[in-house]
């Protein structure tokens, strides 16, 4: 089985990245994000204080997640209902950074991740694939760009959604999600040592794209 990680900080553009790797390179797509951000919408709903472990491990045994991949795209199925788009909200990427602190949360999804990997050519991206899901994927990488560089990427999105918002506030929320994910005591987010590290700072879309794709197909 092929398996191709990839990680690194929130709006390095990692997700749509990976998808459109996966579907050129014909692998499953695995968006492990997406299922922190389900137990963060879930605390979220239950009125948990998401940065309290023991509320949010409470919860854990009535959270039943289900992945569904349907033409090599993820559906993430939270007690039987798609939230694939719920949990795209702003405010979730911080419940799921604050969730995703939580050992027990991280135990929770670890096995998920592994078995979708055992029987599947995958591309994976996450904060530690690499370095703690799949040890042994056959290529990793990690792939960054600035904080302004994010900021700046993730403010045209917002605004193009017609969402309210400002370079300030978008600044803001990336550098306090770094902080928390690389700062946190389990499985924190770091470059794996065997990881390639691909910084988009100064290149655009398609030339990031032509990139992590050469780079892919000259490691596999
Ligand atoms: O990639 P994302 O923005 O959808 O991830 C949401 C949060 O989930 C992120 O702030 C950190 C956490 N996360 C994690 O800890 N480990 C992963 N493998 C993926 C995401």
């Amino acid at each position: 089985m092929i398996s191709v990680a990839i990680d690194g900080p929130s709006g390095a553009g990692k997700s749509s990245m990976a998808r459109r790797l996966a579907a050129d390179l014909g692998y499953t797509y695995v968006d492990t994000g997406a299922m922190y951000r389900a137990i963060g919408l879930y605390a979220r709903r239950a009125g948990a204080d998401t940065k309290d472990a023991g509320a949010v491990g409470a919860l854990l045994p009535q959270i039943k997640l289900d992945i569904r991949l349907e033409d090599g795209a993820q559906h993430i199925l939270l007690n039987g209902e798609d939230v694939t788009e719920a949990v795209r909200a702003e405010d979730i990427g911080m419940a799921a950074s604050d969730v995703s602190a939580h050992p027990a949360v991280r135990a929770f999804l670890l096995d998920t991740q592994r078995n979708l990997a055992a029987s599947r050519d995958v591309l994976m991206d996450g904060r530690d694939i690499g370095t703690v899901v799949l040890p042994d994927a056959t290529v990793k990488i990690y792939l960054t760009a600035s904080a302004d560089a994010r900021a700046r990427r993730r403010l045209a999105e917002l605004l193009e959604k017609g969402k309210q918002t400002d370079y300030e506030t978008v600044l803001a929320d990336i550098e306090q999600r770094d902080y928390q994910d690389t700062h946190r005591a389990v499985a924190p987010l770091r470059q794996a040592e065997d990881a390639i590290l691909v910084d988009t700072s100064d290149i655009g879309i398609e030339e990031s794209f032509a990139l992590l794709k050469k780079t892919i197909l000259a490691h596999i």
